[in-house]
């Protein structure tokens, strides 16, 4: 058995505020909080200097695994977490094969368990002939629906199928939501174009509202539990707010939506701003932002996506969407609640309780008694340059290379174990299946 590990006068962090005292870690759990005796620890982390914030839950990644791993796979991209303070993930779908049978699913968390160094969990991806396996599979975070179509198979667009997975069961569905017809039509007006910045119009604001309107919908009528992916829109955002007390529905945000904007983006980044849904102008970005100190947005996901430079260098129309991030979210809040434009219980609250909240996650998510020992210290003070070359993603490149910011994860402690310190990752630290209360 480990010995355990007292982390001294933490400024621990939670929603509700920043209480110092020490945190001592036993047997993968946090075993007592308060003022304690040095004795009782094998190691000892000074934390005088830091913050002590629970790990991230990130609800929205893509690490590539089966199938695609050239891009990323399950080692690299929960070292990427890792390093960004990231302790669990909810990973998408959209692998070769897809992940939509409960056979395809014990899979993946097998290859999970031999290769994350962080705590993992995956979506089920619906098809219009899957609904005995997408209620059936055990332990999983929701069903992913792609209602508009975006890398990989996976799409669900007619409303008859939509309706009947909605109509039949009770989990958590999560929603890309963007609707295929109107994607199709504009795609057909910029067939011929060669400017990146016209991939925000082929996937224009009415393609994400209109999308968005029909899960809200659906979700009224059958009272289902609705998670909408990624919001991008001023629109939607509008219209959530007027609908979200009518079922129960969620909504989260990924910073590239209110840090980056059109069309400044695309001229800088090219295919490499490209994701989907796409960035919009700061009209948009504000909007995502203020929905999300106003609550109407309730948490944060990456959408980690990594495509190979390679891939990126096709031409518009050919190079395909997504951009990583999973390394960056949290230093890049940190950074916004050193500006004052947030604080830090507000990036505790948005990252870390929230998304265990709207999974009903076991045990994680608060720095409390008994609860996992998944943390992650902060150095407020600490600035450092978001580079390419230099990042755990496979395809270490980001969209926010040549950033420089202030507020970076020091440790990061998974299970009790510490698996980032000094800039280096333990790869003998093994995450474990997150469980989820619902399942
Ligand atoms: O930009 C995106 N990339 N959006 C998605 O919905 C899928 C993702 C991917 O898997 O590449």
């Amino acid at each position: 058995m480990k010995a355990p590990i007292l982390i001294k006068n933490a400024r621990c962090v939670s929603s509700q505020g920043i209480v110092q005292q020490d945190v001592l870690i036993e047997d993968g759990k946090i075993a007592q909080l308060g003022q304690i005796n040095t004795e009782l620890a094998g190691e000892i982390i000074d934390a005088s200097n830091l913050f002590l914030l629970p790990g991230v839950l990130d609800p929205q990644v893509h690490f590539r695994d089966p199938g695609l791993t050239w891009k990323e796979d399950l080692r690299t991209g929960s070292m990427a977490a890792a390093a960004g303070g990231v302790t669990s993930f909810f990973d998408m779908p959209n692998t070769k094969p897809s992940t939509i049978t409960s056979a395809a699913m014990a899979e993946r968390k097998r290859g999970a368990a031999e290769k994350c160094v962080v705590n993992y969990n995956f979506f089920i991806g619906a098809t219009d002939a899957n609904l005995q396996e997408l209620n059936a599979v055990k332990n999983v975070p929701g069903i992913k629906i792609f209602m508009g179509s975006s890398t990989g198979d996976l799409l669900v667009s007619d409303v008859q199928d939509l309706d009947h997975i909605f109509g039949h069961g009770s989990r958590l569905i999560a929603v890309h939501a963007e609707d295929d017809d109107i994607i199709n039509a504009a795609r057909e007006i910029y067939k011929n174009s060669k400017d990146f910045n016209h991939h925000q119009f082929v996937r224009p604001p009415d393609a994400a509202l209109k999308s968005t309107t029909l899960a809200v919908e659906l979700a009224i009528k059958y009272q289902r539990r609705l998670h909408i992916l990624h919001l991008t829109t001023k629109d939607e955002v509008q219209y959530l707010e007027i609908q979200k007390g009518k079922a129960p529905i969620s909504a989260e945000v990924c910073p590239q939506h209110f840090l980056l904007s059109a069309p400044f983006v695309y001229k800088k980044l090219g295919a490499y701003a490209q994701m989907n849904p796409p960035i919009r102008n700061m009209e948009h970005g504000e909007a995502l932002w203020n929905g999300l100190v106003n609550g109407v947005i309730d948490c944060i996901a990456t959408d980690h996506a990594p495509h190979t430079h390679e891939e990126k260098a096709q031409s518009f129309g050919k190079a395909p969407s997504g951009m990583p991030g999973v390394e960056t979210s949290l230093p890049l809040m940190l950074d916004r609640a050193n500006r004052g434009m947030c604080t830090l219980e507000n990036v505790v609250n948005w990252m870390c309780e929230k998304p265990v909240e709207l999974y009903q996650v076991k045990n994680k998510g608060f720095i409390r008694d008994g609860f996992d020992a998944d943390l992650v210290l902060v150095d407020m003070q600490k600035q450092k340059m978001i580079e390419n070359g230099k990042l755990f993603t496979k395809v270490n490149w980001s969209p926010f290379n040549g950033w420089t910011t202030q507020g970076w994860p020091v440790t990061t402690i998974v299970n009790g174990h510490i698996v980032f310190q000094d800039g280096g990752i333990d790869e003998s630290v093994k995450g474990q299946e997150i469980q989820i209360g619902s399942s």
